[in-house]
């Protein structure tokens, strides 16, 4: 088990509350999530995020999801597989239930306003609480070259991306609660500065712990570790095959010793819906020939239905792109408002 620093305590203990006053009146909260789209969504975002977005959805919650397509640029080059990897995102969105009629899916760049709330909220936040997020220090570490002046940024224009359709409700991983804390800082100096226009939007963590990738560190598309939503149940076999384990033939779960048969049995504990411990039990003197096998199924078996879904919406490229510039176009409307009423506020000319 992880231990939780006390702010982590402390929006984890909120959430629970949050979550009980969801299921009393969902309609009075607004959600913002996104994804970089930075290559194909996989299973730690299903489990992690996905199905918590439609669960919420389905509850009656309104549900905003932002393809945030120039976050890209923070730590890599976009280039001409950019508009493919959207694409493909918004159909793993769809695949997995977010359903287009009672959620929104838009990009960033399709919405330049928000690029420009972001000018004023840079002018509320310093140089050094830019410096101090603890988030963009270790993604700044992860580049292991000078950061550019985007990834410095970011979190403030992730504040944009929230504060521009009033979410007040945001899902997010521990990761991200340094970015919701400095959305909080802005929307509360904006307030105080230039008039009440902004929610103070809540961080809503989940319950599931992040899920290791089939090599014991973070998920990740560009590691090679995560099994794609889109995979294929042969490429999902192929990687599991290749995920390290150890020599020892009876199964256990012991995380600190046995890292790698640690993180299948996550997998499989996840995708079975039982506590790790108890599946290395069922697996026992199987070994991790068995334990791989089992979780192969297991994955193949629980992603059919949306890997089905999946192939289906792929081969309507056309489809894909009304959804998206039908969000596009609802996320201009609801932008243009918000930047009339801070031109208002901050006293600029009216546009
Ligand atoms: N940073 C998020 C990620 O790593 C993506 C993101 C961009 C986001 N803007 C957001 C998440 C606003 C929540 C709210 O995937």
């Amino acid at each position: 088990m992880s231990s939780y620093t006390p702010s982590q305590a402390a929006a984890l203990r909120r959430s629970a509350d949050l979550e009980a006053e969801i299921q009393r009146g969902p309609a009075a909260f607004r959600i913002l999530t996104g994804d970089r789209p930075t290559g194909r969504l996989h299973v730690g975002h299903l489990l992690g995020s996905l199905r918590n977005r439609v669960r919420l959805q389905n509850l009656g919650v309104e549900v905003i999801v932002l393809v945030a397509d120039y976050q890209v640029l923070t730590d890599r080059r976009a280039g001409p597989d950019l508009t493919d990897t959207i694409r493909g995102q918004v159909a793993d969105y769809l695949a997995a239930g977010i359903d287009p009629d009672r959620s929104l899916i838009f990009a960033h760049s399709a919405v330049p306003q928000i690029a420009e709330l972001m000018l004023s909220f840079l002018a509320l936040v310093t140089d050094a609480e830019l410096h101090r997020n603890p988030t963009v220090k270790a993604e700044i570490e992860a580049t292991g070259r000078p950061p550019n002046g985007l990834l410095l940024t970011y979190p403030v224009h992730q504040a944009a991306d929230i504060l521009f359709c009033h979410a007040n409700l945001v899902p997010v991983g521990l990761d991200q609660l340094p970015h919701l804390e400095l959305t909080r800082l802005v929307a509360r100096r904006f307030n105080a500065q230039y008039g009440p226009l902004f929610p103070v939007p809540d961080p809503l963590l989940s319950a599931t712990p992040l899920l290791p990738g089939l090599d014991g560190t973070k998920m990740s598309k560009s590691r090679g570790n995560a099994i794609a939503l889109a995979a294929t149940d042969d490429e999902t076999a192929r990687l599991i095959r290749r995920a390290p384990t150890d020599a020892e033939r009876l199964i256990t779960y012991e995380p600190v010793r046995r890292p790698g048969v640690a993180t299948l049995l996550d997998l499989l504990a996840a995708a079975r819906g039982e506590p790790p411990p108890a599946v290395a039990e069922q697996i026992g003197a199987g070994g991790a020939a068995r334990l791989k096998g089992e979780l192969t199924e297991a994955m193949n078996e629980a992603l059919r239905p949306l890997r089905a879904r999946r192939r289906e919406l792929a081969g309507q490229p056309g489809y894909l792109d009304e959804v998206l510039r039908h969000g596009n176009a609802r996320a201009r409307e609801i932008a243009a408002d918000t930047l009339r009423g801070v031109h208002c506020a901050l006293g600029l000319p009216p546009t």
